[in-house]
């Protein structure tokens, strides 16, 4: 199989990128595929604390782009799963990103690590970041939160990277509500579909142990058997081009009011 290169995006900041971006980085790892998970948020990195991998950073992606080292120096090896690799980001990077020599570097990893797949984590607005990773990329998976102004922004970032050419887009609705508590005050799935105009490719609940999870540099392979872990799995399965239905291995859920 040939490296697919995929984007974890969204214009809206908090929305989930980053989690979604390193557990499905993880998921494909531990799924046997040579993976190298990129942090693409040159001023805001945040995938070192989530990997918990903070203190042991020593090159970064912006010291290979201007050539200040190797490659091979600044990819981390995971200790959870030896086929995921992580490239860190710089921190508060102040020059530009030229998109042709960040593509460049992302070919030279495939070769280098015989690559599966490339999961680029983007900052929360349009940009150099952005537009570096869009042009590198065969496909996008656009985060959302269960909130019409995020879904507001799927909708805008969708538009923009099919302006620029990245034909396959897919939509996953982050922190969505399991409970259903609030369904009429909620968009519903359908009508989130509806207004991104994008396929879904998973739906991810909120779990208030993922933050805590994420201080500690933990990801949801420390809680296998939770809803939020099986989500992870469905969503690589399908990307996989397995068909997998909404909601498959949840437990304790309502499926037919929450897809009302
Ligand atoms: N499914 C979830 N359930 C509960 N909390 C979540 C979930 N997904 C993410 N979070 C929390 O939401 C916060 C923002 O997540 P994250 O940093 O991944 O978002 P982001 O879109 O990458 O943000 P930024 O735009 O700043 O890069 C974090 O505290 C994270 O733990
Ligand atoms: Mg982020």
């Amino acid at each position: 199989m040939s490296c697919k290169v995929l984007m974890v995006t969204s214009f809206k900041g908090g929305v989930g990128k980053s989690t979604v971006a390193a557990n499905i980085a993880l998921r494909f790892a531990c799924g046997g595929k040579k993976t190298l998970l990129v942090d693409c948020d040159f001023r805001m990195r945040s995938l070192d604390i989530f990997l918990g991998v903070e203190n042991a950073i020593v090159y970064d992606a912006g010291d290979v782009l201007s050539g200040n080292a190797e490659l091979s120096k600044a990819v981390l090896i995971d200790k959870r799963n030896n086929n995921l690799y992580f490239l860190p980001a710089p921190y508060n990077w102040q020059e530009g990103i030229d998109s042709k020599k960040f593509a460049d570097m992302l070919k030279k990893a495939q070769e280098l690590f015989m690559l599966d797949y490339i999961v680029l984590d983007t900052p929360g607005s349009s940009g150099m970041e952005f537009s570096a990773a869009a042009e590198a990329s065969d496909m996008a998976y656009i985060v959302a939160n269960h909130s019409f102004p995020s879904i507001r922004a799927a909708e805008v970032t969708g538009r923009e990277l099919e302006k620029m050419g990245v034909k396959d887009r897919k939509l996953i609705i982050n922190m969505f509500d399991m409970s259903g508590r609030d369904s009429g005050k909620k968009p519903s799935v359908v009508e989130i579909i509806d207004r991104t105009y994008m396929m879904l490719v998973g739906i991810i609940p909120f779990d208030s142990k993922m933050p805590i999870l994420q201080d500690e540099g933990k990801l949801v392979d420390s809680v296998k058997e939770c809803n939020v872990a099986k989500a992870f799995t469905n969503i690589c399965n399908r990307t996989e081009g397995k068909n997998v239905p909404l909601f498959t291995g949840f437990k304790k859920i309502n499926k037919n009011k929450l897809l009302s």
